[in-house]
């Protein structure tokens, strides 16, 4: 902590008086953001760690820079800024990341929620407000969930929802449940291989950003920190796409919709993947680099309106569908 807010300079204090216990009047905050960004901290890093670990905001530190910092605080920014030049996401350090407008908060059990994703979840959103909107509570399953952020993000924007999401790891199911606690928002957390906690449930809506990039990809260093479960399905980077476009038409209701993320450089193959699976290829959406990063595919036939089937003919009944 700062000496304590109450601390900061005071300009008729006598150069003679007495610094707070525990804190040394050379080691200053304008001091540790200048050993910090001497080191080779990106200047903002720099200041949101020592934010986090004095417990204050960007404008107290811009307000305050000749405030002494307490020993024991300058010691814990100072490995903090070691982890963070190590490769440690920021998000990591400061346990949360804004994604979509929301905070969540993450530990390194989940991936850092990326923006590019947020194309994925703006699409999802123009669809439920666009095509679904005639149906009072459409589908939506989000797979892969990790801290919730696609799940979280849809549900806020679109209340009248219902979204069940799903991730293997219970570390990371953990995290997107908090996320929703805190945030106060409703969504069926659900542990299990992709589609398998959904066994016998159809959707409106399928949205997944999975692992996509191959296990040999040198990029893949660079992101030594979060779970590789997150990042990478094996040595195919296709590997779980091909998962998700194969077992989705069983799982997608009349007109019902899988929307995937996927690297830049695999929409060519994701749109063939989805052809494969018989879906009618709806297209692909690009992120805010260009990059194209979103591809969509929709089960033939009629979308489903508000009075349409809870069953299938194939005895299906979809009990996601929970219309009142
Ligand atoms: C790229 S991360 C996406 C996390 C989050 N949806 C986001 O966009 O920030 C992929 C997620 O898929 C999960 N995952 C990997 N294999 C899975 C599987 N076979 N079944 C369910 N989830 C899986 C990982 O645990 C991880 O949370």
């Amino acid at each position: 902590m700062p000496a304590s807010p109450s601390a900061a300079p005071d300009p008729s204090r006598d150069v003679a008086t007495p610094q707070p216990p525990g804190t040394d009047a050379r080691v200053t905050v304008a001091r540790l953001l200048a050993q910090a960004r001497a080191q080779g901290l990106d200047r903002l890093d720099a200041t949101l760690l020592l934010g986090h670990v004095l417990g204050v905001g960007r404008a107290w530190l811009l307000a305050h820079d000749d405030a002494p910092v307490e020993t024991s605080a300058a010691g814990r920014f100072a490995g903090a800024c070691a982890q963070r030049q190590a490769g440690v996401p920021l998000a990591y350090l400061v346990g949360e990341r804004e994604f979509h407008g929301l905070s969540l908060r993450l530990t390194p059990d989940v991936l850092v929620p990326r923006p590019d994703t947020e194309t994925l979840v703006d699409w999802a959103i123009e669809w439920l407000q666009g095509p679904l909107a005639a149906l009072p509570h459409p589908a939506v399953a989000d797979l892969g969930t990790g801290s919730g952020a696609i799940a979280l993000a849809v549900a806020r924007a679109c209340p009248r929802a219902r979204i069940s999401a799903v991730d293997c790891s219970a570390a990371a199911l953990a995290v997107a449940r908090a996320n929703g606690e805190r945030l106060g928002i409703d969504v069926q957390w659900l542990q299990g291989d992709w589609f398998a906690p959904l066994a016998g449930r159809r959707f409106d809506l399928v949205l997944s950003n999975p692992p996509y990039i191959d296990a040999d990809d040198p990029h893949l260093a660079a992101l030594h920190a979060e779970p590789r479960l997150a990042l990478t399905p094996g040595p195919d980077g296709l590997a779980a796409l091909r998962q998700l476009a194969h077992a989705a038409p069983a799982h997608l209701g009349p007109g019902g919709v899988l929307m995937l993320e996927h690297g830049h450089g695999q929409g060519p193959a994701v749109r063939a993947l989805l052809a494969r699976a018989g879906l009618e290829v709806l297209g692909t959406r690009r992120d805010l680099a260009g990059h194209e990063r979103c591809t969509a595919g929709r089960l033939r036939g009629p979308t489903r309106d508000a009075g349409g089937p809870l069953a299938y003919p194939d005895g299906t009944v979809n009990h996601a569908m929970g219309e009142e």
